[in-house]
């Protein structure tokens, strides 16, 4: 599909009102200028990848409202997105669609499955570009200075997680994050376009460690 109807450009505008709204204080690197920067990135690797643009940029401006982390639990989170869709007459195919993403396409530890629809394995690509290079580092600091987090800490070593709650109940300092998810993203890319943009991003990630280690060690 290239052309957009009239009936998903307003639910688009409608779903972009939504978030900015919702989103506007948000102060963990969730706000709506990262729902922005998901929505565009989703366009473009949608149009490389031949995938559903309308799908795609309404999961990626709704995937956040469903979110624990905003929402309080993933539950009533996924229940106020979708009264939202049904309120805004989404058909009901397109709302199992997009629910479909946001509901699996967190990282949660890295134990999930693989998306199994080429509009998620899309949005999911670009929220994980959001979360590496130059502007995840920054939103990085921000949702572990929301959450009273120590920058880093050297006698407590990263972890690989296990499970979704152990992931989510960590309260390690910010650095440790980077080796828990951020390193490890790069490899998990779903799209060409995605996994080229990543490569970059994920080299200046390491610069940016090598240089906060040794100016922490004082040799810089
Ligand atoms: P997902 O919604 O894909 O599970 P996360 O919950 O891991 O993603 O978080 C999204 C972003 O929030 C991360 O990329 C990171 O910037 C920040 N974040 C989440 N958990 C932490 C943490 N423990 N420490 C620092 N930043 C975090
Ligand atoms: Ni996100």
């Amino acid at each position: 599909m290239t052309e957009m109807t009239e009936k998903q450009a307003r639910i688009l505008a409608a779903a972009e009102e939504y978030a900015r709204e919702e989103l506007r204080h948000e102060g963990s690197g969730h706000d709506w200028r990262h729902v922005e920067r998901v929505r565009n990135l989703a366009r473009t690797i949608a149009r490389e990848e031949g995938a559903d643009l309308y799908i795609c940029e309404l999961a990626a401006l709704l995937h956040d409202l469903a979110d624990a982390k905003i929402a309080g639990d993933e539950a009533t989170g996924q229940r106020r997105v979708r009264d939202w869709l049904m309120t805004h007459e989404v058909e009901p195919s397109v709302i199992e669609r997009v629910m479909e993403i946001i509901a699996t396409m967190s990282f949660a530890g890295g134990n999930r499955p693989p998306m199994t629809t080429l509009e998620g394995r899309v949005v999911q690509d670009a929220d994980r570009l959001d979360a590496i290079g130059a502007v995840g580092v920054a939103r990085t600091f921000a949702y572990g200075g929301s959450r009273g987090r120590l920058l880093y800490d050297p006698d407590i070593t990263p972890q690989q997680h296990t499970s979704a709650e152990a992931y989510h109940a960590s309260d390690a300092p910010t650095i440790n994050h980077f080796y828990e998810k951020l390193l490890l993203l790069k490899e998990r890319m779903n799209t060409p376009y995605a996994r080229r943009l990543a490569e970059g991003r994920h080299a200046w990630m390491e610069a940016f460690l090598a240089e906060f280690y040794a100016e922490w060690d004082g040799e810089r």
